[in-house]
């Protein structure tokens, strides 16, 4: 390290990197106060180094050579906003060089998170990660510092702006789902491949990440159980309204002591509770601690700025850490054992099921009969006439008690395989937060 100087090698300039760029040479004054030294971008790693990138930019750091940043003694911190897979050797290359390494790279740390932490540990080094999870919201240091002295015990909430984002513009805007994304693409809210997002793997990355950080858990790739927003159709909105609640992309987890509750999925929850409040691009998280009980984290979870706003103050507090010489001590005491995960069939909670069905008398109680057999009880029901255009016939839609997912999804197969449907039965889980 220079004397009053922390040199950053920057992987990705892109629109988190642009913000990155842009968030250092506002505050530049600020951040050498609080750090102790002067934070200066050194190197920039891209694909292609002839592309016009703004005035936070200076091309002539600019390279295409990732050995220019990883290997190059003289540069103090990386920090990786590229994405992808292929920033795994880089960042492995950097801590074994003995640099500290912020990134906002989920799908790495959800995959690789426990190895790039030993390796951290390792060579007396940082691994920061605030942006993964949440964009600008501080989920990450509210997990790791905060609720250190507690147990934390659950963690529910939205943490992909892209498809809340979505779902928003599509229940007040009537967008289509494609329309919605290209709007989120178009603001910066969306990854490279935004099916990522549809489909809810990125959420389920960052809900890796969170169990890591609230329960100590190391969960294999894989294990959390994902499902995206593409199911949900127009008439779910307008029904789960008529029974007081909105359609959100939640994660759960809880731990349950012997072993943990791992899901993402579309979540009918109470129009009164703080989550179904949380629109647009924001994200929001309960944390419940043991001791301290729920506690709500929400902000903007994507885009350029909020992204960066994680980054930099991880990149702060790393390079404070250099300068003070006591690198590698944010990283400890993150200690990551597997836990067992719940499977799904054992769930217990309470569903939404809808059936569009052919008009004739005793359909409803046909389908009564089927839920009363896997004895799942019906808390409420609506149906109503599908119009001609559609293909007729009427929708049902039932709120059940509390039930088990084993016996709820025997009883849509067995009604599923009745003459009087038109349509596959759907389901959507419902959460009281
Ligand atoms: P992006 O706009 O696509 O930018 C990626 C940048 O990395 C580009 O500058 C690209 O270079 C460079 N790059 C990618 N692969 C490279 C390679 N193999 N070699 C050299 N350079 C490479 O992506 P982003 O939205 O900023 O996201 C970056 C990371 O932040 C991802 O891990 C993402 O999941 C995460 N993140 C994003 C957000 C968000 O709101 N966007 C929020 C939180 C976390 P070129 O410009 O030359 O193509
Ligand atoms: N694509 C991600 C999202 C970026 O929409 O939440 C923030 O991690």
């Amino acid at each position: 390290m220079a004397a009053g100087r922390i040199s950053v090698g920057l992987l990705g300039c892109g629109t988190v990197g642009g913000g990155v760029l842009r968030l250092i040479a506002q505050n530049a004054a600020r951040i050498e106060a609080r750090v102790g030294a002067a934070v200066e971008i050194s190197r920039i790693l891209v694909r292609e180094s002839q592309a016009s990138r703004g005035p936070y930019c200076d091309a002539s750091r600019l390279t295409t050579r990732a050995a220019e940043v990883v290997d190059d003694p003289g540069i103090d911190v990386v920090v990786e906003v590229m994405g992808g897979q292929a920033a795994h050797e880089l960042i492995l290359r950097a801590l074994e060089r003995g640099k500290s390494v912020v990134t906002a790279n989920k799908l790495l740390i959800a995959s690789e998170g426990c190895a790039l932490l030993a390796a951290a540990h390792r060579h007396g080094v940082d691994l920061a990660f605030e942006g993964a999870v949440g964009g600008g919201i501080p989920i990450v240091r509210t997990l790791r510092d905060a609720f250190a002295s507690d147990a934390v015990t659950a963690v529910t909430g939205i943490v992909n702006g892209t498809s809340n984002y979505v779902l928003t513009r599509m229940v007040d805007a009537g967008l289509s789902l494609e329309a919605a994304v290209a709007e989120a693409q178009a603001l910066g809210y969306a990854e490279a491949d935004p099916s990522m997002d549809v489909d809810g793997h990125d959420a389920a990355h960052k809900l890796q990440i969170l169990a890591l950080l609230a329960f100590g858990a190391f969960v294999p790739p894989g294990s959390v159980h994902v499902e995206g927003i593409a199911a949900i159709e127009p008439i779910d909105h307008r029904m789960s309204a008529r029974f007081g609640h909105r359609i959100k992309h939640l994660v759960v987890g809880r731990d349950h002591g012997d072993a943990l509750e791992l899901r993402v999925h579309p979540t009918l929850v109470p129009e009164r509770s703080v989550l179904a409040n949380v629109s647009g691009v924001l994200n929001g998280v309960v944390v419940t601690g043991r001791a301290l009980g729920p506690c709500l984290v929400t902000g903007q979870g994507a885009g350029a700025m909020p992204t960066a706003v994680s980054v930099v103050s991880d990149l702060m507090d790393v390079a404070r850490a250099k300068v003070a010489k006591v690198p590698g001590f944010g990283t400890r005491g993150l200690v990551l054992a597997s836990r067992p995960i719940v499977p799904m069939a054992e769930l217990s909670t309470r569903y939404y099921l809808r059936f569009v069905v052919a008009d004739e008398p005793g359909v409803v109680a046909a389908i009564a009969g089927e839920l009363a057999k896997e004895r799942v009880s019906i808390e409420q029901m609506v149906q109503e006439a599908r119009p001609a255009h559609e293909g007729g016939g009427a929708t049902i839609v039932m709120l059940t008690h509390r039930a088990r997912e084993a016996s709820v999804q025997a009883a849509l197969s067995a009604i599923g395989r009745e003459v009087y449907m038109r349509a596959p039965p759907r389901l959507f889980r419902i959460e009281d937060v």
